[in-house]
């Protein structure tokens, strides 16, 4: 027993919910999808990565939840927009998006305690073929992951069919960050790898929650963080997209906890 909760703890450190506890999640995961979806009509050219996360601070604070990342080791914004060749934790600020740019949106909300992580890809105007191969892919390479998990399966299994995926199609996976366990908390293990070999790693049980939350580069896989100690780059500049799902294990498979109430995860251009 502990303070938060009375279920298990894995030799791993990862924690095993009760069932009572995926409701939770459902909550915190649904406000932060209902907030993606809301972010769409605000994507446009012109538009300043400053007013969208303004936007959403509000949508927050009006839904009477917490964002998990205001405050986060010292980050100040209800989000991370990251741009084009940025992989993740773009710090929103005063530029504009162009026509064509690509951004990740992810945002993670506090309701009840619980957390909900859920990021997706927008597109400022007009979308290139190459922007919209990279963004169709990285949201298949999530699902290819998220269809991996079932009890008995390793976190391996699900680094590799996203690795596998990814690069059938000449595509490659940042390997410098990775998905989390949450819950009760926003960050905690297991580290879950975009990338890996069948049957290592931990193996999943009922009851785990984490995210999955593949970043993939149309040219080399390596990063590179700037100044600011947040904006993470591709170091060859080429583009680089992410989606991100919170998840929870079941008995047969595992519950979406980030799905979009309106249906809108899919790539914008649906
Ligand atoms: N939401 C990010 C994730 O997927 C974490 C952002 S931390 C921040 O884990 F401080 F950069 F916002
Ligand atoms: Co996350
Ligand atoms: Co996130």
């Amino acid at each position: 027993m502990d303070e938060h909760n009375s279920g298990r703890v894995t030799k791993d450190g990862i924690r095993i919910y009760q069932e009572a506890d995926f409701a939770g999640m459902h909550k915190a995961g649904a406000l932060a999808a209902q907030i993606l979806d809301r972010v769409a009509p605000l994507v446009y050219p012109g538009q300043s990565t400053g007013e969208i996360d303004a936007a959403i601070t509000r949508m927050v604070d009006e839904a009477g939840a917490t964002s998990a990342t205001i405050g986060y080791k010292g980050y100040q914004h209800a989000s991370c927009i990251s741009v084009n060749h940025v992989v993740c934790h773009g710090i929103p600020g005063d530029k504009r998006l162009k026509d064509g740019d690509i951004l990740n949106v992810d945002v993670t909300v506090i309701v009840d305690g619980w957390f909900g992580d859920t990021s997706r890809m927008y597109v400022a105007g007009k979308l290139s073929r190459k922007s919209e191969r990279l963004i169709q892919v990285t949201h298949d390479a999530l699902f290819e992951g998220i269809s991996a998990v079932r009890p008995g399966n390793t976190f391996g299994d699900i680094g590799h069919a996203i690795q596998t995926f990814v690069e059938a199609n000449r595509m490659a996976v940042v390997r410098d960050f990775c998905g989390h366990g949450l819950g009760r908390v926003f960050h905690s293990p297991p580290n879950v790898l975009h990338y890996g070999r069948p049957g290592t790693g931990p193996e999943l049980e009922e009851g785990m929650f984490f995210t999955i939350e593949p970043m993939v580069n149309l040219g080399r896989a390596e990063t590179k963080v700037l100044a600011d100690d947040w904006t993470a780059v591709t170091r060859d500049k080429s583009l680089s997209a992410q989606f991100e799902h919170s998840i929870g294990v079941t008995a047969t498979g595992c519950e979406i906890f980030t799905l979009s109430p309106a249906g809108k995860f899919h790539p914008t251009w649906d």
